[in-house]
């Protein structure tokens, strides 16, 4: 695996002709890193789910750099998904619409809908865009991270959680930290109204206020929405430590909280974040980092008030969910 820092426009054609022979290229979003290949040969996908060790028939994100290729992904798109593209692309939102014949069943995980996303990062526009000179039509990419665990947020994230995995021709694209730091927002576009499947810094007013359209949200215990999102499994984004969402601290506790509230006595402080975007940005970070020092146990006391806060409530929730649940 080649790890390039300081990377230059000449180093990104490079990475994209690599995706373009087949091989995976990592790269960051202002979301989180993404694990990318051409979303069309099914070889290297296959490697995504290999390196990942993730179950075959979950479906990958498809990236692009541009409205123009939609079309190539999606058919029968509704007003509504055009206007909410017009307004959040590049961004961080990623719509599930009906698929068109390009994406295959090992993209979809079967289903006959395509998740599509223009990411809002310099380094991963010029990557899709430099793909797509190529004859490139999308890159499927999902978080860079070993199934089940969470996303990273910065290429020395990358690197030691799947260093080990990736061959000696893929990549590594160092573009910092993500500013953003949690996974887009998916919306569902197959039903009369969007459907958020999993909240994120794009929410149900910011949508409402596109689409003219009351956003519903999906409740993850409602059977009656079959889809298959791996980031909705109750025990994603765990770190090994145990997460525990507004719990009491005993000595040696990792705590993460905002900065008005104070380390109690003998715990650890692993952020301090004063609002709940960079309670988002720096919440990954600081699991990895409680794991880096051997916690058993982290403490988290959520943001609240806020749109952004449910989506930060939303992860902490799915990390803690492993231990909580047996
Ligand atoms: O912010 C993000 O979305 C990041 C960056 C790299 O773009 N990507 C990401 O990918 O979080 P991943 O695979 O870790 O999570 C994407 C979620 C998965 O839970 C997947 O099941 C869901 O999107 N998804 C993809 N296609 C879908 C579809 N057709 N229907 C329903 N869910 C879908
Ligand atoms: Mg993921």
């Amino acid at each position: 695996m080649e790890y390039l820092s300081d990377v230059k426009q000449s180093d990104l054609i490079r990475a994209a002709q690599c995706l373009k022979s087949g091989n995976l290229v990592a790269f960051p979003t202002e979301t989180v890193y993404g694990l990318g290949a051409d979303a069309t040969n099914p070889e290297s996908v296959s490697q995504i789910y290999a390196v990942k060790e993730r179950p075959a028939n979950h479906p990958l994100i498809v990236h692009v750099s541009s409205l123009k290729l939609i079309d190539k992904w999606a058919r029968n798109i509704p007003d509504y998904a055009f206007k909410l593209a017009e307004v959040f692309w590049p961004g961080p939102m990623t719509l599930v619409l009906p698929r068109s014949i390009l994406a295959k069943d090992f993209i979809t995980g079967s289903q006959d809908t395509v998740g599509l996303r223009i990411p809002a990062n310099n380094y991963a526009l010029k990557l899709l865009s430099n793909f797509e000179i190529i004859g490139g039509l999308g890159v499927a990419a999902p978080s860079a991270n070993r199934f089940g665990a969470v996303s990273p947020t910065s290429a020395f994230d990358v690197r030691s959680e799947l260093g080990d995995y990736l061959n000696e021709n893929d990549i590594i694209i160092d573009g910092g930290e993500c500013e953003i730091g949690i996974e887009s927002t998916i919306i569902d576009c197959t039903k009369r109204v969007p459907l958020v499947l999993r909240p994120g810094v794009i929410n149900s007013k910011m949508i409402s206020s596109a689409t003219g359209l009351e956003s519903s949200y999906k409740n993850e215990n409602n059977e009656s929405h079959n889809l298959r999102v791996p980031g909705m499994l109750k025990n994603h984004y765990a770190p090994n430590a145990q997460i525990i969402l507004n719990g009491f601290s005993t000595s040696g506790d990792g705590f993460i909280a905002l900065n008005d509230i104070s380390t109690p006595v003998g715990a650890i402080r692993l952020a301090s974040p004063t609002n709940s975007a960079e309670f988002a940005k720096i919440l990954y970070r600081s699991f990895r980092l409680g794991d880096e020092m051997h916690l058993k146990r982290i403490i988290v006391i959520p943001p609240k008030k806020d749109e952004l806060s449910v989506a930060v409530l939303d992860r902490i929730k799915k990390a803690s969910y492993k231990v909580n649940v047996p």
